[in-house]
C-alpha cells in the first residue's frame, strides 16, 4: 500500500520535526513545508541521520496560497495536514503583535484555503494550553473556559480555534492538540529545540545557563500562591507530543463521519514548579546551575496542568516519559550542540 502523504507545515521547527520522525516511523510520507523564519536548517541534518534518507521538503511559507497549491499538485493525494507554522513567543508577541495575528491567523485561513480546493478534510492543528488563560480549576479538561488570553500569541490560538469552529461544519474534520510544556529533545541528541537568540522558554534557557551560555537562569516570581512560590506547569516530553499526533492522526482517518471538531489536552497530568524543575535538572545531570530568584514576568499563569483523561482514552494515547528523561535529553541535546554536532 502507498504510504499517505501528510503535509506538515512548520515541520523543520522543535515539534515539528519530532512529528515527522514519529510519522515515518509509522508509515507515514511527510511532506515538509517551512519557510525557515524560526527554524533551523540544521535540524534537518539531524532528522535526516535519523531516518536515513532526505525528508521531503518545500521551503515557502504557508501563508502563501500558491505555495499550498503547487504542494497539492506536485504531491498528488495529501491525505492530512499537521498544521505546526505559527510564531510562538509569548513575550515577541506583545511587541509585535500584529505579526504574529498576520502570521497565525493568515497561514491556517491559507491552508483551510487549499485544503477545500483539493478537497482535503483532516487537520491537526497545534494549539496550546495557553487558550485557557488563568484556569479556575486544575487539572484543566477541554471544557473549560476560554479566559481572555494573557497575549497576542495566545490571542492567535484562540482565534484559530474559533475558524476552525464556524469552518469544519463545511465538510471538514479538525482536531486541536492543546500542548502544555513541551520540553526535551530526540534521546538520540540529533534533533532538539534550537531557540533564536536568548531563549523565552524555562528549558532552553537551563541548560543554554548550565553548559555556559547564559551567566545567570532567573526563576521568574517566587511569591506565588505554590507550595514553593513559583510558578506550576505540565513539562511533557517532546517524543510524547510527537506520538500523540500520529495517533491523532489516526483517529481522524478512521472517524466515519464527514464532519468532526475536538480538542485534546496534550499534558502528563503532573503539577511541577519552576523551583522544582531545576532542582530536578541539578540532580539527574549532576551539573550546577546558577540560578536567581527574580520578579514576576509579566502574563504568566499562576498554575496550570493537563486532565489528559480525553486524549488517554480516545486516542489511546498516554505520556510515558519520565521528566528526569526530559531533562537528560534536553541536557544531551544541549551538550552536542556545544560539542558542534549541530546534526
Ligand atoms: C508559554 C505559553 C504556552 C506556549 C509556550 C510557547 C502561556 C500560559 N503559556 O508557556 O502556551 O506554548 O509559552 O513558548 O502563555 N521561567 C523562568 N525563567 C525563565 C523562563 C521561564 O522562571 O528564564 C518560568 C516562567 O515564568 C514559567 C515557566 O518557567 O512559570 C515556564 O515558562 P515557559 O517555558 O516560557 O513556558 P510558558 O510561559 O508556561
Amino acid at each position: 500500500m502507498a504510504e499517505k502523504k501528510i503535509l506538515v507545515t512548520g515541520g523543520a521547527g522543535y515539534i515539528g520535526a519530532h512529528t515527522v520522525l514519529a510519522l515515518i516511523k509509522e508509515g507515514y510520507q511527510p511532506v515538509i513545508l517551512d519557510n525557515f523564519s524560526r527554524s533551523d536548517e540544521s535540524l534537518l541534518k539531524g532528522l535526516t541521520k535519523l531516518i536515513g534518507r532526505a525528508p521531503l521538503l518545500i521551503k515557502g511559507d504557508c501563508t502563501d496560497t500558491s505555495v499550498l497549491r503547487k504542494i497539492f499538485e506536485v504531491h498528488g493525494q495529501i491525505s492530512g495536514v499537521m498544521h505546526f507554522a505559527a510564531l510562538k513567543s509569548v513575550g515577541e508577541s506583545v511587541q509585535i503583535p500584529l505579526a504574529y495575528h498576520q502570521n497565525n491567523i493568515q497561514s491556517l485561513m491559507s491552508v483551510l484555503q487549499v485544503m477545500k480546493e483539493y478537497s482535503v478534510r483532516d487537520l491537526i492543528f497545534s494549539s496550546s494550553c495557553t487558550v485557557y488563560g488563568e484556569p479556575d480549576f486544575i487539572p484543566v479538561t477541554e471544557s473549560a473556559t476560554f479566559k481572555r488570553a494573557e497575549s497576542p500569541y495566545g490571542a492567535t490560538k484562540q482565534i484559530c480555534e474559533r475558524i476552525l469552529e464556524d469552518v469544519y461544519k463545511t465538510g471538514f474534520r479538525f482536531l486541536s492538540l492543546r500542548y502544555f510544556n513541551p520540553i526535551g529533545a530526540h534521546p538520540s541528541a540529533l534533533i532538539g529545540e534550537l531557540p533564536i537568540g536568548v531563549p523565552n522558554n524555562l528549558v532552553p534557557f537551563i541548560t543554554q545557563t548550565a553548559i555556559g551560555k547564559r551567566k545567570q537562569l532567573v526563576v521568574f516570581g517566587n511569591d506565588y500562591n505554590t507550595p514553593d512560590g513559583s510558578c506550576i506547569r505540565d513539562y511533557i516530553h517532546v517524543v510524547d507530543i510527537a506520538e500523540a499526533h500520529v495517533k491523532a492522526l489516526a483517529h481522524l482517518h478512521m472517524t466515519q463521519s464527514q464532519t468532526y471538531l475536538d480538542a485534546f489536552n496534550l499534558g502528563t497530568g503532573i503539577g511541577v514548579s519552576v523551583l522544582g524543575l531545576v532542582k530536578k535538572f541539578i540532580e539527574v545531570t549532576g551539573v550546577s546551575l546558577n540560578y536567581a530568584l527574580g520578579p514576576r514576568r509579566h502574563g504568566d499563569v499562576e498554575k496550570t496542568f493537563a486532565d489528559p483523561t480525553k486524549a488517554n482514552k480516545l486516542l489511546g494515547w498516554k505520556a510515558t516519559r519520565t521528566i528526569d528523561q526530559a531533562l537528560l535529553d534536553a541536557w544531551g541535546w544541549e551538550k552536542a550542540l556545544a560539542a558542534g554536532h549541530k546534526s
